[in-house]
């Protein structure tokens, strides 16, 4: 019995370990923030330290909407995005949908700014 319980306890961290694996290299970056008071927002904070990336997001169909930075970077805790993917946009762009497998951009950001949502040759 107290096998079987160790086996699958070794199963189960396997499982999660390569869960956790996946999403690293998905982005493959040491997803980490920099050490910070989080009882601060994401605003309040990068607000001053990067002014001119809050004010392009403020500025953004984003900002004027109150969506704010975990909905690309996370909450900065549990999970951290210094370079946001691009797959949970369509649920809210359904028209925009891109099939980057016949594309040869690979991210709504290739073409869009993350901040101010232009276009990177504006
Ligand atoms: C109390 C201050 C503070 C708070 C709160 C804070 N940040 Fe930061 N953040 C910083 C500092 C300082 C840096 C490092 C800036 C630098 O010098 O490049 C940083 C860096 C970043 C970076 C760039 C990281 C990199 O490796 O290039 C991102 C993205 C970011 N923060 C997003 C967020 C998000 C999203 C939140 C909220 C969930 C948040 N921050 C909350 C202070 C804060
Ligand atoms: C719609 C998605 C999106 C939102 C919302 C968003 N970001 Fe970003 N952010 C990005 C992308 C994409 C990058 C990577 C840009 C690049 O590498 O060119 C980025 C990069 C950054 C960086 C690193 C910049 C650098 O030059 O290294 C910081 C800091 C940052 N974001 C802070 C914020 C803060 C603060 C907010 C909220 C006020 C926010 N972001 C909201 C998409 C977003
Ligand atoms: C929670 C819903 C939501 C999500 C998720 C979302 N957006 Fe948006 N987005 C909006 C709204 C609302 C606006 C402002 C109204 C509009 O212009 O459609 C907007 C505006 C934009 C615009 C500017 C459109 C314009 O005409 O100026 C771009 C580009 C954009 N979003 C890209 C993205 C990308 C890329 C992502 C994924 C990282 C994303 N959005 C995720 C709701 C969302
Ligand atoms: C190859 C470059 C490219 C890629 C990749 C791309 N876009 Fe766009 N997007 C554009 C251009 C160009 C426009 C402006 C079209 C226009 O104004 O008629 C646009 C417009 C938009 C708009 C505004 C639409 C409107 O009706 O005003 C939204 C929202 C948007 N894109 C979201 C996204 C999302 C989400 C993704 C990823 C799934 C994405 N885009 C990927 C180039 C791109």
């Amino acid at each position: 019995m107290k096998i079987k319980i160790i086996f699958f306890g070794t199963v189960m961290l396997l499982a999660l370990g390569f869960l956790i694996q996946s999403r690293a290299d998905k982005s493959s970056q040491p997803e980490k923030h920099p050490d910070a008071d989080f009882t601060m927002s994401c605003r309040e904070c990068h607000k001053e330290i990067t002014p001119d990336i809050y004010n392009e997001w403020a500025g953004s169909g984003h900002g004027k909407m109150n969506f704010g930075c975990y909905m690309c970077h996370g909450d900065g805790v549990e999970e951290f995005y210094v370079k946001p993917a691009s797959d949970n946009c369509i649920s809210c762009h359904s028209g925009q949908e891109v099939d980057f497998s016949k594309s040869k951009f690979d991210n709504c950001f290739d073409c869009h700014q993350g901040h101010s949502l232009t276009f990177h040759n504006e």
